[in-house]
């Protein structure tokens, strides 16, 4: 087998079907169940996209009613789980506290291992509505606070940032969280939800499919880039920094975080609705300053290296002037990311193949075992 025939990072190579969603590389566009993700997120709830996602329409009046009524009723954790949480390292990674929630739930779960439309739906929809609880809980033991219950008369943004912040912020700051998730909830086979495909092609079950998902999200490379955004920009300062500090960065040939994409080498049909979500954010906390850096950060990087940002890139400042922590940002995409992969874990069983491709070897040739290793 020649290098040419290997395809690193499996660029390029198509390895199954899948209904979820579409990715079209030559228009950069991205449509969940047929319907364009700018459109979804500007007429719909993350519930609606939500259910869209696991069902494969967008639901009537009354079965969102039904829908979000079930999310509610199961928002509250289990008290273990809470005495958990508030037990682990102060400083432990986030992704590695909602890793270790997520097994916990699949511990204690004696029907983990059932799969079928009922069973999987049931699991789906309790991480679905417990990760929220599970990531506002760390943020607050974080800052040495009580956790805040869950409210059954809040959506599921607004009762996020009451469960963070014991609060719920303006309208335009909720929707534009809401907006956020939408844009997060499914992306076709990125790297965490081809790896929570890999572990459902085992047979294993959707609960180790999701924590192994989890910890696939955590890298820089993927999930990871919206807190290593907001990083580089604090690092970076002010606008007029940014062209000296890029000069650096790419002297020393550093990825630049929030930019670049496998798949959309034009830019990501994303961006600007995200970029218009950062920027209502912005006009809300009057920080014009974080705004200046961000273009001019843009324009300069752009304009040398024709990389365009990815979601990511406006994602990072919007949840920064939100009020949440840096290290909250990925968490937080795991809430929506959620969606996308149980869906792709119940297609994976549906029609199911073991995933093990082949390698080529470059190690050592056979040889034999000495007897005298000295
Ligand atoms: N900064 C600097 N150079 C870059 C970047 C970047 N962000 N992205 C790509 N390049 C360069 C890369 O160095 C390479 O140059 P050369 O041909 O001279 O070696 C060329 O562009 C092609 O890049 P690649 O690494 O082969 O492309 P890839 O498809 O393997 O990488 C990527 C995609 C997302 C890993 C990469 O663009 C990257 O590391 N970006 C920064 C991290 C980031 O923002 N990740 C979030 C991705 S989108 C959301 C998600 O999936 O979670």
């Amino acid at each position: 087998m020649s290098e040419q025939d290997i395809k690193k990072g499996l660029a390029g190579v198509v390895v199954d079907t899948t209904a979820v969603s579409k990715v079209v590389q030559e228009t950069n566009s991205l449509t969940y169940r047929g319907y364009p993700v700018q459109e979804l997120a500007a007429a719909c709830s993350f519930e609606e996209v939500a259910y869209l996602i696991w069902h494969g329409e967008l639901p009537t009046r009354a079965q969102l009613d039904e829908f979000t009524r079930s999310e509610r009723d199961k928002r509250e954790i289990d008290p273990q789980l809470v005495d958990l949480l508030l037990s682990l390292p102060r400083d432990s990674h986030p992704m590695h506290v909602v890793q270790t929630a997520v097994a916990y739930l699949g511990a204690v779960d004696p029907h983990a291992d059932e799969t079928g439309e009922e069973a999987n739906r049931r699991i789906a929809e309790r991480l679905y509505a417990q990760l929220p609880t599970i990531v506002a809980i760390d943020h607050r033991r974080r800052h040495g606070l009580d956790p805040v219950a869950p409210s059954k008369d809040l959506g599921y943004a607004a009762n996020f940032f009451h469960m963070v912040f014991d609060e719920v912020p303006a309208e335009e700051i909720v929707r534009a969280f809401d907006i956020s998730m939408i844009l997060y909830a499914e992306h076709s086979f990125n790297a965490s939800t081809f790896t929570a495909r890999v572990i459902t092609s085992t047979t294993s079950d959707m609960y180790s499919a999701v924590a192994g998902a989890v910890g696939a999200l955590k890298g820089p490379l993927h999930g990871g880039a919206n807190e290593a955004v907001m990083a580089m920009l604090e690092e970076v300062g002010t606008a007029d920094r940014a062209s000296e500090w890029i000069d650096r960065a790419l002297a020393e040939k550093k990825k630049i975080m929030g930019f670049g994409h496998r798949v959309y080498k034009n830019g990501d049909s994303r961006v600007p609705t995200m970029r218009k979500a950062f920027e209502s954010m912005v006009e809300v906390t009057g920080d014009t300053q974080l705004l200046d850096l961000y273009n001019a950060f843009e324009e300069d990087f752009v304009g040398r290296k024709g990389i365009y940002p990815n979601l990511d890139y406006p994602s990072g400042p919007a949840y920064h002037l939100m009020g949440f922590d840096t290290e909250q940002f990925t968490p937080i995409f795991v809430m929506a990311r959620i969606t996308g992969w149980t869906a792709h874990i119940m297609e994976q069983q549906a029609a199911n193949a073991l995933i093990r491709p082949l390698s080529a070897y470059d190690g050592q040739e056979q040889r034999e075992v000495p007897a005298d290793r000295g």
